[in-house]
């Protein structure tokens, strides 16, 4: 590799760490906004869905330092309609805080990021590097990058490394399926109703949570297509890319029905995708019945 060429590869390399660690140093302050705004802001997000004033306190945080960074270039979220501009090279994409209905019953909920060497829109094969953050009993971290996934718990903004090598167990064990039986289509149901027999149900209404727990047991999280809204509800960059390519990396599949999520790009910035991820063998089952 020429000398340009190295260079710029380390000075990537450089940014996605920056903004790792960027946003580990940024949880206690979202720690904090989540206490503190639990209410509605009356507005809704270009994707359609109310927006917390949580959501909105928790966006401003992270775009203000992460479009600090030197090699950032982009930063975009769900809660924006635009891509906010700077100059630099890589792109961020974040859902800045996840589960976010889970607020008042102070339920789990999270931050969910992704690093692009392309402006998004844009598909998950552009992914440098993914992660999510969950604001639990304890705060902690999932980094995939280099086709490793890591797993932190971070204390005042610092990341303590807790496992170097998280791996999806071979053994399913827990799946999680949202969207509600009654509006699943049917092709969805049938598969649904025997998985349901052989594993347990783990939902909690925040995918940063629900796919931890497949991380953890082994399994299977879905938010399908529905008989209402064909595309489901979860974002294709926000949500899908950068949780796709994290249990990809850990050993799984991710699917949009037919193919990996991370070879399909969102046809705009907020589009939704249904998406199936978990133990390869499941998703194999879903994909042949699911069309
Ligand atoms: P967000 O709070 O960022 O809008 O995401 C919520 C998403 C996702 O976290 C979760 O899997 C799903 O919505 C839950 O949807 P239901 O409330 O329909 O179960
Ligand atoms: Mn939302
Ligand atoms: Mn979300
Ligand atoms: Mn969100």
């Amino acid at each position: 590799m020429s000398k340009s060429l190295n260079t710029s590869a380390s000075e990537s390399e450089q940014t996605v760490a920056q903004v790792i660690d960027t946003i580990a140093a940024t949880t206690p302050d979202v720690r904090h906004a989540i206490a503190e705004y639990r209410g509605q802001s009356n507005s809704v997000n270009p994707s359609g869905d109310d927006q917390l004033a949580a959501d909105l306190r928790a966006d401003e945080l992270f775009e203000q330092r992460v479009l600090d960074i030197d090699g950032v270039a982009t930063y975009a979220s769900e809660e924006r309609a635009e891509v906010e501009t700077t100059d630099g090279r890589l792109h961020v994409a974040m859902d800045p805080l996840d589960g976010s209905s889970n607020l008042e019953p102070n339920s789990g909920m999270g931050t969910i990021f992704g690093v692009y060497s392309e402006r998004p829109p844009t598909a998950g094969t552009n992914l440098l590097a993914s992660g999510f953050v969950i604001y639990g009993p304890i705060t902690s971290m999932v980094v995939a990058r280099g086709g490793q996934v890591r797993e932190y718990i971070l204390e005042d903004g610092d990341k303590r490394l807790v496992d170097d090598d998280v791996t999806l167990p071979e053994e399913p064990t827990v799946f999680g399926f949202g969207g509600g039986v009654d509006s699943w289509t049917e092709d969805f149901e049938s598969v649904a109703e025997e998985i349901r027999y052989e594993l347990k149900l783990r939902y909690g209404g925040a995918m940063v949570a629900d796919i931890n727990q497949v991380l953890t047991y082994g399994g299977v999280f879905s938010y399908p297509k529905l008989q209402s809204r064909p595309e489901g509800k979860l974002r294709h960059q926000f949500e899908g890319h950068p949780m796709a390519y994290i249990v990809e990396s850990a050993g799984g599949r991710s699917s949009d029905g037919e193919r990996s999520l991370l070879e399909t790009a969102p046809d705009e910035l907020h589009s939704r995708t249904p998406l199936y991820l978990g133990n390869a063998d499941l998703i194999e089952r879903v994909e042949s019945n699911v069309n």
